[in-house]
C-alpha cells in the first residue's frame, strides 16, 4: 500500500525506515517501529478507524493526544486509543465498528501489592513549563518525580519546527521549539534528584493525598508533599454540520502526525482559526509540502501574531477574516468545506457562501487549561502549583518562564534556602504572555545606498532576538522593552544574522552597494519542498502578499545551523524596500469550487457530544425547557457521559447555555469523577 510519509523536510531529519508488519482488519500493513497505531494507519492511507455504535457514522482521529476517544480501535482484542498505543510486530488491529466486545479472557487475576512511592514534588507534565520547573527545583536537590504520558519529554515543543519568539536570554528566542525541547529534556534527564517517568498518566489525586498513576501500563500510587500541574491544555472543538466526519483534526493532532511522526495526513488542508496555533500549523503544512487551501477567522483580524499571518499570506495562503465554517461536506470523510462571511453578531450572511475542495479540516479555535489536577489536589489538601498552559494559555516561551518561577516557588515552599523570586522575573513573565499589541507603520528607511535591514515587523509582540544578535548593535526596540517594535539605526555590515534569527521571517537586507537602481534583497526562506534556484524568476510580494512583480534570484545560500536559506533577488529600487518574500503556492490551489455546496442540515444538527452522538438541537431543546444543570443534561441525553468524560463537549454545551441567555454562574457543573482516562479494570488490583 502507498505510504503517506514525508520523504524530506526542510527542518526535520527524516530517519531511515525501520519497518514492522501489523494487520489492519486482517490485511498486512507496515509501520515504523514504535510509532502510534493511529500514525501507522494514516501513513497507510486509512482515515476511518471505525463506525459509531449509535448512528454508524465514521470515526477517525481528532486530538492525537489521548483526550478524546474518536481514534478507538481494537488492538489484539482490546479497545484502545490508537493515538496512545504503539504498534507492535504482528499486532492485530481491527476497526471499532459498533461497541467493542469485552475480551474473552476470564482467568482469575492475581492480587499483588500496588507499589507506593513517596516524593517531595510530583510534576505532572514534561513539556516546557514542567521541564523548566524541574531544573529550578533540582538546583536545591529536592526529590522529584516528573511524569509525562508520552514516550519522550518535551510536550508540545516536540511539535514546533519554527523558531521561538521572546528573548534569547529568557526563552531561547530564535531557536526552534523542537530543539529547545531536546535541550531541556537532556538537562532534566541528567538531574540526579529528578526521576522521570515516561508513558505515565496521572489518573486522579485522591482525598488520601495519593496520586494514582499508570506507568507503562502498571498502576502505582505516589504520595507527594507538593504537586506542580504542568499538564498543558486540550483543544476546543467546534459546532458545525458535518463535524462528525473523519479527517477533522485539532491542530495538535496535525502537528503530531506531520512534525513528530513525519506522516503526511492530507494533500489539501483547510484551517479554522487565525490564532497563533492555526497560523503556525498552516506554515508547518507548507513546510511538509501540503497545500493549504485557505484559513478562516471569525474576527475581523487574526488573533495571532501579524508576522505569522503575513508569512502565510505571502506564501500564497488566502486568509478569510470575518468568515466562518458553514459545513464540512462528505460521506464518511471530509471532501469539501463551505465557508461563509459573518456579520458583527457572527451570523452567516446569505449569498456569501463558498465551497473549497479539501480532504482535511484543521480546527484551531483555542485551548482549555487542563486544570483537573489542580482542583483535585486542592480538594485533597496537597499544596499545588500550576504552570504553562495548565495555568493560563500562552506561548511556550511564556510557559518556560512561568515554569521557572513555579519551580523556584516550590523550592522555597519545600524549605530550600532559595532566594526570593526577583521582581524582574514577574515582570518578564507578564511581558512574555502578552497578547499582540498595536500595529504601526514602517520606520523611515535610510537613503538608497549601502546595505541595511528593512524590518517588516510592525506589531508589538514579546520578541527581540534581532536586537541582541546584531554585532554592530544596529537594531533596538523603540523604547528598549521586549514588547516594543524593533527599528534599525546604525552601521550595518550585512552579516545577515538578524535575517536568520527572526522567527517571524520579517527582516530583509537591501544591498545597494553594487547597483543602486537594482539592489539585491536578501530574504529568509524555509520551504524546502518548493526548491528555488539561481535564475528563477519569482513572484515577489510585499508584507501581506501583494504582488510587486517577477524578479530573478541571483544567489541562494543555506545556513546549516539555522536551517534557513538566504535567497537574494534583484529588484528595482522603486520596490526593493517593500519586497519581503515570494509566493510559492499557486493561486489555483485556493480557487473555490464552481458549485457551492449548501448544507442540507441545520446548524443545530451539528454534534455537540461526539462520543454519544448528541446533537446541539437535542441539548438546546432541554435548555429551553429550563434545564441548566449539566448533570441533568447528561442524564437525559448522555451528552458528557462518553469515553472522553466530557472533555470535548462540556465547553460546547456551556456555549449553548450562554446563547440561551443563562449566565455561567447559574450553570450547575458536571460532577467530575475519577479517572482521567479510560483504564482497563485489571490494572487496579495488584498493580499490574
Ligand atoms: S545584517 Fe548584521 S549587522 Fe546588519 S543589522 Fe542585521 S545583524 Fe546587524
Ligand atoms: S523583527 Fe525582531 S522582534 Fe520582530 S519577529 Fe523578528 S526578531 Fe522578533
Ligand atoms: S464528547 Fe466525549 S463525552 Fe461528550
Amino acid at each position: 500500500m502507498e505510504q503517506h510519509r514525508l520523504k524530506e523536510h526542510p527542518i526535520l531529519p527524516v530517519p531511515e525506515s525501520d519497518l514492522v508488519t501489523f494487520y489492519w482488519n486482517r490485511a498486512p500493513l507496515t509501520a515504523q517501529r514504535d510509532e502510534m497505531i493511529s500514525s501507522a494507519l494514516i501513513a497507510n492511507g486509512i482515515h476511518v478507524f471505525g463506525h459509531h455504535h449509535k448512528d454508524g457514522t465514521a470515526q477517525g482521529i481528532f486530538c492525537a493526544n489521548g483526550q478524546c476517544a474518536k481514534c478507538t480501535v481494537i488492538a489484539n482484542g482490546i479497545a484502545v486509543k490508537s493515538c496512545m498505543v504503539a504498534v507492535q510486530e504482528n499486532m492485530m488491529v481491527e476497526s471499532a465498528d459498533g461497541l467493542p466486545k469485552l475480551p474473552e479472557d476470564v482467568a482469575a487475576l492475581e492480587f499483588a501489592p500496588i507499589e507506593e512511592i513517596e516524593t517531595d514534588v510530583l510534576i505532572i507534565g514534561g513539556g516546557p513549563s514542567g521541564l523548566a520547573a524541574a531544573i529550578q527545583i533540582a538546583a536545591y536537590n529536592i526529590k522529584t518525580v516528573l511524569i509525562d504520558d508520552k514516550n519522550e519529554l518535551g510536550g508540545k515543543l516536540v511539535l514546533q519546527t519554527h523558531k521561538f519568539f521572546g528573548s534569547e536570554e529568557d526563552s531561547r528566542a530564535g531557536t526552534r521549539g523542537h530543539e529547545i525541547g531536546k535541550i531541556l529534556a537532556a538537562e532534566v534527564l541528567n538531574l540526579d534528584s529528578v526521576d522521570v517517568w515516561l508513558n505515565s498518566t496521572a489518573l486522579f489525586v485522591f482525598s488520601d493525598k495519593k496520586v494514582g498513576i499508570i506507568k507503562d501500563g502498571i498502576y502505582k500510587l505516589v504520595s507527594p508533599k507538593c504537586i506542580l500541574n504542568a499538564a498543558g491544555a486540550r483543544e476546543k472543538f467546534l459546532r458545525f454540520p458535518g463535524n462528525n466526519l473523519a479527517r477533522i483534526y485539532g491542530a495538535g493532532a496535525f502537528q503530531t502526525l506531520v512534525n513528530r511522526d513525519l506522516v503526511r495526513p492530507t494533500e489539501r488542508l483547510f484551517i479554522i482559526g487565525g490564532g497563533n496555533v492555526g497560523l503556525i500549523a498552516g506554515y508547518h503544512a507548507l513546510q511538509a509540502g501540503i497545500d493549504v487551501v485557505g484559513l478562516v477567522e471569525a474576527m475581523p483580524a487574526c488573533g495571532g501574531y501579524k508576522v505569522h499571518a503575513d508569512k502565510l499570506a505571502r506564501l500564497g495562503v488566502p486568509i478569510y477574516t470575518s468568515h466562518s465554517i458553514l459545513s464540512a461536506n462528505g460521506t464518511e470523510s471530509v471532501e469539501s468545506i463551505t465557508i461563509t462571511k459573518i456579520d458583527s453578531a457572527f451570523k452567516p450572511i446569505a449569498g456569501t457562501e463558498q465551497t473549497f475542495s479539501c480532504d482535511t479540516i484543521l480546527i484551531a479555535v483555542g485551548l482549555d487549561s487542563l486544570s483537573e489536577f489542580t482542583i483535585e489536589a486542592e480538594q485533597a489538601g496537597i499544596p499545588v502549583y500550576a504552570a504553562g498552559d495548565a495555568l493560563e494559555i500562552a506561548e511556550a516561551s511564556s510557559a518556560m518562564f512561568n515554569g521557572k518561577i513555579s519551580g523556584l516557588k516550590i523550592a522555597k515552599a519545600m524549605g530550600a534556602d532559595a532566594p526570593d523570586i526577583p521582581q524582574d522575573w514577574y515582570d518578564k513573565a507578564q511581558v512574555l504572555k502578552s497578547h499582540p499589541g498595536a500595529i504601526k507603520g514602517y520606520h523611515d528607511n535610510p537613503s538608497p545606498e549601502g546595505i541595511y535591514p528593512i524590518i517588516h515587523c510592525l506589531q508589538e509582540i514579546p520578541c527581540n532576538p534581532c536586537t541582541t544578535v546584531c554585532p554592530t548593535n544596529s537594531i533596538h526596540t523603540e523604547n528598549g522593552s521586549l514588547m516594543a517594535l524593533p527599528m534599525y539605526s546604525g552601521s550595518c555590515i550585512g552579516c545577515g544574522k538578524c535575517v536568520l534569527i527572526c522567527p517571524g521571517l520579517a527582516i530583509t537586507l537591501v544591498d545597494f552597494r553594487n547597483d543602486k537602481d537594482f539592489p539585491t534583497v536578501t530574504m529568509p526562506y524555509e520551504i524546502g519542498n518548493y526548491p528555488v534556484l539561481v535564475g528563477d524568476e519569482v513572484r515577489v510580494v510585499d508584507i501581506v502578499g501583494n504582488e510587486l512583480g517577477f524578479y530573478p534570484i541571483v544567489n541562494v545560500t543555506t545556513n546549516k545551523a539555522k536551517l534557513t536559506q538566504l535567497v537574494r533577488v534583484k529588484i528595482p529600487q522603486s520596490c526593493a524596500r517593500q519586497a519581503v518574500s515570494f509566493s510559492v503556492q499557486e493561486p489555483a490551489i485556493s480557487e473555490p469550487m464552481a458549485a457551492t455546496v449548501l448544507p442540507q442540515r441545520l446548524a443545530d444538527d451539528a454534534m455537540i457530544c461526539l462520543c454519544e452522538r448528541v446533537t446541539v438541537g437535542e441539548v438546546r431543546k432541554l435548555i429551553k425547557s429550563g434545564i441548566s444543570d449539566l448533570n441533568q443534561l447528561k442524564a437525559i441525553t448522555r451528552a458528557g457521559m462518553g469515553p472522553c468524560g466530557a472533555k470535548t463537549c462540556e465547553v460546547l454545551i456551556k456555549g449553548v447555555l450562554r446563547e440561551e441567555g443563562i449566565p455561567i454562574t447559574d450553570v450547575v457543573p458536571n460532577t467530575k469523577r475519577p479517572v482521567f482516562i479510560e483504564v482497563p479494570l485489571d490494572r487496579f488490583p495488584g498493580g499490574k
